[in-house]
Formats: C-alpha cells, sequence, structure tokens
C-alpha cells in the first residue's frame, strides 16, 4: 500500500492513488475493484469523468468481499463547473453519493475556478461542455456570475453536514490559493494541479508546502494523457517517457527501473501527491510501488526540474474557443 500523508484537518491520505479519468465505463468496476485487491486506497474520481455508477460498484464489490471496509478507502470526486451556484452545490455532491453508494466523500474538490450555466441534472449528467440548447446551437459555453468565495463556502457547508471530510481545490493558480486563505473558514487540504517535468510549478509546489496545503499532481506523464485526444501540442511534444534526461537516469538505476517510474518518483520525493492513471495490470502495481523502486540523488532532482517549459496540456483556454485565461 501507498504511504499516508497527514492533511491540514489531520486525516490521512495515501500518497499515490488511481486517477479514474478516461477509465472506460464497461470497465471501471472491475478496475477499482482490481486496484483495491492489489493495494490502491485512494480513487481520484470526478462528477465530469462520467464513471461514478461504476466506480461504486467496483467498492461495493471489494467490501462486501471483506477485502476493505469503508474507512480504509480514500474516496475523492470534484464539483463540476456547472454546479458553482451555492444553490446547486448540494446537488451535485447528492448526486455523487448516490451514484458512488457511499454516504461521504473523503475529499471532493472544486475543479475548476470558473462557473458554467447551471444545467439539471435531469437535461444532462454529467454536463460536461454542454450548457443549454441555444449555447449548444452556437458553439459556446454557458457562463454564471458566481464568485468563488460562494462556492467555497457552499462547500463548507458540506464539511458542516458530513457529506464530505475536506474541501480541495483544483487548478487554481497561486493567485487563487492565497485569496482563499483569506476567506476560508475550513481550509483547504490540498490543490490538484497538473503537474510533470515540463511543467514544474515550483512557486505553486512551494507556496502550498508553506502553507500546509497538500499538492495532488495529475498528468505526471505530461503529453501521454493528451495523445488520446488528439492534442497537437501533446502530439508535437518529446514524449516524456522517451527523454533522453528521462531515460538516461531510469538506465542509471539499474535494470527493471523505467522512465514512468524516475517521472512518479520525481514527484513524490518532492512530497507531491499523485494519481496517475492505468488499466494495465502490471503498471498499475509498477505505479503503486514507486517508493520501494527508486530514490533519485539531489542531482537528479535537479536535471529534471531544469526540463521544465512551463508547457500546460490542460488549459481551459482551448475549451471551445472560449478563451478562459486562467493561467494567462
Ligand atoms: N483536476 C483536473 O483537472 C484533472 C485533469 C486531468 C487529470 N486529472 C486526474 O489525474 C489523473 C491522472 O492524469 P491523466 O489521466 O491525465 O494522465 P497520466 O496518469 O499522466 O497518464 C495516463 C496515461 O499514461 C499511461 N500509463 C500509466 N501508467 C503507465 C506506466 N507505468 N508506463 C507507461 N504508460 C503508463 C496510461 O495508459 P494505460 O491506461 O494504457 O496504462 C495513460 O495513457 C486522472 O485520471 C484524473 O483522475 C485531474
Amino acid at each position: 500500500m501507498s504511504a499516508l500523508v497527514t492533511l491540514n484537518n489531520g486525516l490521512k491520505m495515501p500518497l499515490v492513488g488511481l486517477g479514474c479519468w478516461k477509465i472506460p465505463n464497461e470497465v471501471c468496476a472491475d478496475q477499482i475493484y482490481n486496484a483495491i485487491k492489489l493495494g490502491y486506497r485512494l480513487f481520484d474520481g470526478a462528477t465530469d469523468y462520467g464513471n461514478e455508477v461504476e466506480f461504486g460498484q467496483g467498492i461495493k464489490r471489494a467490501i462486501d468481499e471483506n477485502i476493505v471496509k469503508r474507512s480504509d478507502l480514500f474516496i475523492v470526486s470534484k464539483l463540476w463547473n456547472s454546479f458553482h451556484h451555492p444553490d446547486h452545490v448540494k446537488l451535485n455532491v447528492m448526486k455523487n453519493l448516490k451514484d458512488l453508494g457511499l454516504d461521504y466523500i473523503d475529499l471532493y474538490y472544486i475543479h475548476f475556478p470558473i462557473a458554467f450555466k447551471f444545467v439539471p441534472i435531469e437535461e444532462k449528467y454529467p454536463p460536461g461542455f454542454y450548457s443549454g440548447v441555444q449555447e449548444q446551437a452556437d458553439g459556446v459555453i454557458g457562463t454564471e456570475r458566481v464568485g468563488l468565495a460562494d462556492t467555497y463556502h457552499a462547500m463548507e457547508s458540506l464539511v458542516d453536514e458530513g457529506l464530505i471530510k475536506s474541501i480541495g481545490i483544483s487548478n487554481y493558480n497561486g493567485g487563487l490559493v492565497y485569496d482563499v486563505l483569506n476567506y476560508c473558514r475550513i481550509k483547504p487540504v490540498a490543490l490538484q494541479v497538473e503537474h510533470h517535468p515540463y511543467l514544474t510549478q515550483s512557486n505553486l509546489v512551494e507556496f502550498c508546502k508553506k502553507n500546509h496545503i497538500q499538492v495532488v499532481a495529475y498528468s505526471s506523464f505530461g503529453p501521454q494523457s493528451y495523445v488520446e485526444l488528439n492534442s497537437e501540442v501533446a502530439i508535437d511534444t518529446v514524449p516524456l517517457f522517451e527523454h533522453p534526461i528521462i531515460k538516461k537516469i531510469a538506465e542509471s538505476h539499474g535494470s527493471g527501473i523505467t522512465t514512468s517510474q524516475v517521472l512518479l518518483r520525481w514527484a513524490t520525493q518532492q512530497g507531491v501527491a499523485i494519481i496517475p492513471k492505468s488499466s494495465k495490470k502490471e503498471r498499475l502495481l509498477a505505479n503503486l510501488k514507486i517508493d520501494q523502486a527508486l530514490t533519485l540523488t539531489e542531482e537528479e532532482l535537479k536535471e529534471i526540474n531544469n526540463l521544465n517549459k512551463n508547457l500546460r496540456f490542460n488549459n481551459p483556454w482551448d475549451w471551445m474557443n472560449m478563451k478562459f485565461p486562467i493561467f494567462a
């Protein structure tokens, strides 16, 4: 099993979990169940991933077979952009809980700092980039005038009600993280952001550490996840798995050490939590057992840090040409 980190609210969170974005519905229940059998305890889901019903079925099977108890698991979900209005935040979490078959979520993130127009669950769920028939026809996303502090305070009420244990923020830049600290009553325990050697975000990581907010890396393999989405920038970028520096470091740690392990260990050695997604059993195991596999030297960590190009693959600037400049 993964090492645990203690969050600023005292709860313990596994440093390594399984990312659930793009796990196809037809295999999701089996994947969650098999990952629990392999030792995974944290699962990073979201409203937007559209697979929480199957995700919940995998959990139920593992609990029914006495492989784990609910309290052994750390379940993560995320509020989608269409539910930012304080009147709609609870609606979203109640749907997550119903789909997952759970009565609480361990960590609930605000997925993006952008409020879309509300879409009733009966109309489309998850709504994704849909925000109404007219907007769809016009090829735009409808937005709502909701401040992030209002959404955040509604998340705090979910903690008060026991529906979620902890609040997370995702895709926030430094200014927004700084701002939350000024208006929150319950501090966010974690910031989930894109983080890999092409986008090291070292200032943000340092700021979060100083303020006891756990950084969780997504897309640790950089372009890999976005090649599947036909992203031009991802296709045109040297894959991190094949980068000569990463390859050299992997080779220097002996046979059997892979470039993927170097990328993941680079994050965990900085105290950054990881949630790599894989649908292959051997990769699931290798990704989970990262800390036992290798330790990078200070020199190697520096070499990897130097690959930074501030290159982002997941950017709302590109969403349907809506030009949301959240990372400027
Ligand atoms: N908050 C957000 O906005 C946000 C955005 C993106 C992602 N996330 C979260 O972060 C998780 C991880 O990010 P991600 O899914 O974008 O990408 P990722 O974990 O960086 O990469 C996944 C890709 O790498 C492959 N892979 C996994 N392990 C490997 C290994 N050991 N060797 C070689 N290839 C390997 C997978 O293929 P196979 O499946 O075929 O093994 C898949 O193509 C997501 O699932 C999601 O939970 C959050």
